[in-house]
């Protein structure tokens, strides 16, 4: 239980409410501390109480002497400093454990006399002994150490993969394309294939020792064979995985809001399209808790499943939970540390535009629904889950009469088809000497909803087939500047995909999963700049003055600096609710803290536990990491920044468009040529001559917007953050009630007593459980309780 307690973060330097940071050392420092005062506070309320007799016989019910000591510690809080609190309880202002020890004497002597009548060595001198090794067990003997025989084994194994791979992925596709049962079970069958497939080989590559081996890539694709992901399960459960998984990402998939004129409305394009076109208050409240009535909670209780087969695959490979697995990926031991100080590093850029957001939202919704010391009411921003935020761009404009650089009206208006987005992109990536989508893609792919009733998984997805010439996408492309960003990543995905194509099977995939994000979103960085836009007709006339900079900044600002806390909070739900931190009762609660923590939202209506609101976001009920947004979206500015100085570019970073550079494409083609054959620093070294991820980049890009916006909020007295964090649009107050006082004994405490003064709350707790309830029984409750009560502390 202890291994899961992992330390929480520091998270705002504003004296937001969420600054409390309980260590490692500190939350088990409070248990020892709680173990020892407990007794003395014990003894102290049995004297109150004139209990007579040896110490562990007393009881304090009924005693209003008692109760009254107990109600002026309670009352002190944290306004007296915990000696003092201790001294007036039990007149001294010292720890002691003489209680402790009065309390157990009977039994301790007792001890005593067993262990000297049996002569027992106490401690353990003996400290390096291990139980003996059971005959016959396998470990490291009989391995292979034969690396031409391991070369043998892997060609095999490569030419056999391309097989069962290419027949699950077009399995899969035809169900992507086609939701109907029968495809649906032709797909769990072949996927069924794979994983057999992903046994019987991964068993072999276990047999192999390549310790003494020259080629390092035979080593790296062992080590990768040997982890059997879900196929490690026993097959009845690797069924159900497999059946959970694709229910419920059907469920998302075709959920519908229904008005009561029966008119049902998708999330692609309907509910989203609402989000952002409209501005009234109400029709977006029913959009954004609809959708999340008809998905995420019909999603709840098999996601609890989910949670423990993951788990449970995770740990027959050797991982501690799924989330570590995950983790592992990016081969990285410092990986939650690094990111965590990127984060912290580009918080003061969200702060800064959340509080300029916040107040434009005012001006438009008032005061009634939006507080300027409070967070914002998360269906408000244009966005579903409030991750993007640019189709507010109208609402927050910086200079209202100088250029918006909008290609949606241009495009509409020249009759522009997914089509021609497609191949635009295609123009560009061909522009930097890079390679052009083959035949098939372009026979094959999907790239718009079909009209002829067919159910389809409408997120956006690239998808690689495995047999070196099939590639495709599935878009259910809406012609807007929005999609046509959107088409340029799922096309950085199919690029990186034919660049890796030569190398095995094992190794075409990203140089890590952030990786394959950024591609596209680099080629985006550079067509979206109004010079770009203008040349390929997009966009009238392009103005040079500081007004059109600051607008064309804020504009990719909504989109990538609005994400950041998004991106990092959605793995950090499920790294907890894999190891634990986050248990199921608790889901949608935890969901909405870190919601509030990171991202200074709140939910416009209340929620509870019936709700499951992070099932409401495709990528959970999906099973698709998350993280590798938020790497993608730090990367991608450094790989940008290379790019644009190999092109010869000078001048702002945000003013680099890098079309037709050949060498801004050849640096990008080597790393991704590389495919995942060496760690990530190697590649992030070809393109950016140095081995880290940096925030250095993203913060330059934006940097003279973040002057104009310091100014801005300076100028409007803004307070950054959300001081009010209880705040609330809807009147009711029963769920933030809960989390706003600790229920104890009866009494309400306030939150900043029970946080300051936790460790009087969880002596007390002992105290009340050891006097009402005999010891023996109930100590693993007790140390659950308290275990309990401190990550609800841990919350706010
Ligand atoms: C969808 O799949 C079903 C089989 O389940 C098939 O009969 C139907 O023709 C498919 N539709 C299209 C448009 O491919
Ligand atoms: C934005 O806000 C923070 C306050 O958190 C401030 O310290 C920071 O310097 C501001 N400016 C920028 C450019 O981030
Ligand atoms: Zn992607």
């Amino acid at each position: 239980m202890k291994a899961t307690l992992i330390p929480e973060q520091s998270t705002t330097s504003l004296g937001t409410p969420l600054t409390s940071v309980l260590t490692f050392t500190g939350f088990l420092g409070r248990y020892f501390v709680s173990f020892i005062l407990q007794f003395q506070f014990h003894k102290a309320l049995c004297q109150a109480a004139n209990h007579t007799g040896p110490l562990h016989t007393c009881d304090i019910y009924m005693s209003k002497e008692a109760g009254a000591k107990l109600r002026e510690v309670l009352k002190a809080g944290s306004s007296k400093s915990w000696q003092e609190i201790l001294f007036n309880l039990t007149g001294t202002d010292k720890m002691d454990a003489g209680a402790l020890l009065e309390y157990f004497s009977p039994v301790t002597t007792w001890l005593q006399e067993q262990n000297n009548k049996t002569n027992e060595v106490l401690g353990w001198p003996e400290f390096d002994w291990r139980p003996p090794v059971p005959e016959g067990y396998p470990e490291g003997i009989d391995k292979i150490v034969d690396e031409a025989q391991a070369k043998e084994f892997l060609s095999e194994y490569n030419s056999t993969a391309e097989v069962v791979w290419n027949a699950y992925t077009e399995a899969s596709w035809v169900y992507n394309t086609n939701i109907t049962d029968h495809n649906k079970e032709v797909m769990l069958e072949k996927n069924l294939a794979m994983s057999k497939h992903t046994i019987e080989y991964g068993m072999r590559a276990r047999q192999f020792d390549p310790s003494d081996f020259q080629d390092e890539t035979v080593t790296r694709i062992l080590n990768k064979l040997s982890v059997l992901e879900r196929a490690a399960l026993p097959e009845d459960e690797l069924k159900e995985y497999n059946t959970l998984l694709s229910d419920m990402e059907t469920t998302y998939s075709i959920a519908k809001v229904c008005r009561e004129n029966n008119i049902c409305h998708p999330l692609d394009p309907d509910l989203t399209d609402i989000l952002a076109t409209s501005r009234d208050y109400n029709e977006l409240l029913f959009a954004w808790k609809g959708w999340r009535d008809a998905s995420g909670a019909k999603i709840k209780d098999k996601y609890k499943r989910y949670v423990e087969l993951s788990n449970k695959a995770a740990v027959l490979n050797g991982y501690t939970d799924n989330g570590a697995y995950w983790r592992s990926l990016y081969e990285t031991p410092t990986f939650e540390e690094d990111l965590e100080r990127l984060y912290l590093q580009l918080q003061p850029l969200y702060l800064n535009l959340h509080a300029y957001v916040r107040r434009a939202l005012y001006n438009k919704y008032g005061a009634e629904h939006i507080s300027l010391k409070g967070p914002i009411p998360a269906h408000l921003l244009g966005n579903m889950w409030a991750q993007s935020w640019s189709n507010i761009f109208d609402l927050v404009m910086p200079f209202p009469d100088a250029t918006k650089v909008d290609a949606t009206p241009a495009m509409k208006q020249q009759g522009w088809t997914p089509k021609m987005m497609f191949e635009e992109s295609d123009r560009f990536f061909t522009s930097l000497g890079l390679i052009p989508m083959p035949q098939e893609f372009w026979d094959k792919s999907m790239i718009e909803k079909p009209a002829d009733g067919r159910e389809v998984v409408c997120h956006a997805s690239a998808w690689d087939f495995y047999n070196r010439k099939d590639f495709r996408i599935k878009q259910c492309t809406v012609v807007n500047m929005d999609d046509l960003i959107t088409v340029h990543h799922e096309m950085g995905h199919v690029q990186y995909f034919l660049q890796y194509m030569d190398q095995p099977i094992s190794f075409r995939d990203g140089a890590n999963p952030g990786f394959h994000e950024a591609i596209g979103d680099v080629m985006a960085l550079s067509v979206s700049t109004p010079k770009h836009l203008h040349s390929i007709k997009l966009l009238d006339q392009v103005t040079e003055n500081e007004e059109s900079d600051i607008n064309y900044l804020m504009s990719i600002a909504l989109d990538k600096i609005a994400f950041l806390p998004f991106g990092y909070l959605m793995d950090q739900w499920r790294w907890k609710v894999f190891d634990g931190r986050i248990k199921e009762d608790e889901y949608n609660q935890q969901w909405w803290n870190l919601r509030l923590k990171y991202q200074g939202l709140c939910p416009p209506v209340p929620r509870s536990e019936d709700d499951f609101d992070p099932g409401a976001k495709f990528h959970i009920p999906a099973n698709v990491p998350y993280i590798r947004y938020f790497v993608s979206f730090v990367i991608q500015f450094q790989f940008h920044q290379a790019l644009c100085k190999a092109a010869g570019h000078t001048g702002p970073l945000h003013t680099c468009d890098i079309y037709q550079s050949k060498e801004a494409g050849k640096l990008l083609g080597d790393a991704m040529k590389l495919g995942f054959s060496k760690p990530w620093p190697e590649a992030m070294q070809l393109i950016t001559g140095q081995p880290n991820m940096s925030a250095e980049a993203l913060m330059s890009y934006f940097e003279p917007l973040m002057t104009w916006l310091v100014k801005e909020n300076t100028k409007n007295g803004e307070v950054l953050g959300w001081p009010e964090y209880s705040w609330t649009p809807y009147a009711a107050t029963e769920f933030h009630a809960a989390t706003e006082t600790t229920d104890f004994l009866g009494m309400s405490v306030g939150t900043k007593q029970a946080t300051a003064g936790a460790w009087v709350l969880l002596a007390l707790a002992l105290v009340f459980l050891i006097t009402s309830i005999f010891l023996g029984v109930k100590l693993f409750t007790s140390r659950r309780k308290a275990f309990k009560s401190s990550s609800e502390m841990e919350l706010k």
